[in-house]
């Protein structure tokens, strides 16, 4: 790694990425993360935002452009395993993100592919779930869950895996106040850097202070 990129994150450099030919999403891109910070991510509808988190997870392949995560070159599947244990997406639907029958298990899946003991993988449940107000949903059927419970839950299954940063996919849509408040102080009691895709400019100037527009495939600071 070199001197002067100790603290970037994340880094892209000139990547485009088209899903069908001649109808690029994001043209030269350019964006950098830097350890600390909290970003957020406006754009129209079909601009690209979630597009761009899928890339820097390595679910979408093909682009062109040099992508860096932890000041690594990541270009093929393999590349990304360690980019998907220290970042976490939250995806813009959960149920992309949930596929166990009980949120324990939902919760339970991440820490147990790290290889965590049974008992450390209970702790975690357990922790994770009084983190975010849920105490005592171990046992409720997931798919059964409200929109925002399941929000909730999703949100668990990422921090359970103690990641270092977090891309948020519109997090807050669907929550009721109380819980939309508690999501707000996760994140500011977090030390963890983050980029957000939200619409709701309210929970992004308590949660982020540097933002980015995403229009035309490309990014503008403001
Ligand atoms: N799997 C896909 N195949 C083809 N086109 C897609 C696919 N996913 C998204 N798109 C298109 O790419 C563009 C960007 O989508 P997306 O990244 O979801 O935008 P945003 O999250 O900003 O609303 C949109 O025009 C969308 O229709
Ligand atoms: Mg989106």
């Amino acid at each position: 790694m070199g001197m002067v990129s100790n603290n970037i994150l994340i880094e892209l450099e000139q990547v485009s990425f088209a899903y069908a030919p001649l109808r690029p999403v994001l043209r030269d891109l350019d964006f950098i993360l830097e350890k600390g910070e909290h970003v957020s991510l406006l754009g129209a509808n079909g601009s690209g935002k979630t597009t761009l988190f899928h890339l820097i997870m390595g679910l979408l392949m093909h682009y062109s452009g040099s992508l860096r995560v932890f000041g690594e070159e990541r270009r093929v599947r393999k590349d990304f395993d360690e980019v998907r244990r220290r970042i976490g997406l939250l995806f813009q639907d959960s149920d992309d993100q949930l596929f166990s029958p009980t949120v324990a298990e939902d919760i339970a899946f991440g820490p147990f592919n790290l290889g965590k003991s049974r008992e450390d993988v209970l702790w975690i449940v357990k922790e994770t779930l009084a983190v975010l107000g849920l105490e005592g949903f171990e046992d409720r059927v997931t798919y059964k869950l409200s929109g925002g419970e399941k929000r909730l839950v999703a949100l668990g299954t990422v921090l359970a895996m103690r990641p270092e940063v977090l891309l948020l996919d519109e997090p807050v849509i669907g929550l009721d106040e109380e819980h939309r408040n508690r999501f707000v102080n996760i994140l500011k009691e977090s030390n963890l850097s983050y980029i957000i895709i939200s619409h709701d400019h309210d929970f992004l100037e308590e949660v982020t202070n540097k933002r980015y527009l995403l229009g035309g495939g490309r990014l503008q600071g403001a």
